[in-house]
């Protein structure tokens, strides 16, 4: 709101076709519809040199890089989404929403490839310091239906989504520990459901949360 108030930042978390990008037009609408000024982004990217490096980590054989060399260029590819876009936006007071964030690469790198952990937490004090979302949502659903889902709308970044089904899953739980052990910060949202029962689970999580 145009209150002063600074703006607040969500992101939506969740494997390949779990209906992130879907939703993040969604709860983009439904905010201005309340009134906020909201700047909806993604990641990897959301900035000219985070979308640079975004090209390098969704294109071309999934061997390219090892887990820990990929999570150094998520966390390049962050810190610049921060700088240039995150923080400017919420400085002026909108809310933002992002289409991943920091729990894919635990999830994805951490989780899935076996990066060590402790160094992913490391990464991000190193990048991101202290600042934390005000609010996750992580839209959980089988993998074979999220994969299915994916394959129907299958364009050129294809290299997570030709990772093997075991990887997926690792992907899957990593979330759900992740939440887990955040609960303050995150919701876990049921993603089997049709589009808009799943809008207004989220509309009902950031009410409860974050009184939009
Ligand atoms: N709740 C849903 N039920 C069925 N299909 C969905 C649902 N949400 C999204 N889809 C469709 O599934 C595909 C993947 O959705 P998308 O939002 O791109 O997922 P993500 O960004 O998480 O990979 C798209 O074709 C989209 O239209
Ligand atoms: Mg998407």
């Amino acid at each position: 709101m145009s209150d002063g108030r600074q703006g607040r930042f969500i992101t939506l978390e969740g494997g390949e076709g779990a209906g992130k990008s879907t939703q993040i037009g969604r709860l983009t609408a439904w905010l201005e519809g309340r009134g906020h000024a909201v700047k909806a982004t993604r990641e990897p990217g959301g900035a000219p040199g985070a979308e640079m490096i975004r090209k390098l980590l969704v294109e071309g054989p999934v061997e390219r890089w090892d887990g820990t060399t990929e999570a150094l260029l998520h966390f390049a590819a962050r810190r610049e989404h921060l700088r240039s876009t995150v923080w400017p936006a919420l400085k002026k007071g909108s809310w933002v929403v992002s289409d991943r964030f920091a729990d894919s690469t635990m999830a994805y790198q951490g989780y899935g490839h076996g990066a060590d952990r402790a160094m992913l937490g490391e990464l991000y004090d190193i990048a991101v310091g202290d600042f934390r979302p005000d609010l996750t949502l992580i839209l959980d659903l089988p993998v074979d239906v999220g994969l299915a889902r994916a394959a129907a709308r299958r364009g050129t970044e294809t290299r997570y989504e030709s990772l093997p089904v075991a990887f997926h899953e690792r992907v899957r739980a990593g979330f759900l520990d992740i939440a887990a052990a955040d609960p303050e910060r995150c919701v876990v949202i049921d993603a089997t459901q049709g589009i808009d029962a799943i809008a207004a689970a989220i509309g009902d999580a950031v009410t409860k949360k974050l009184k939009a």
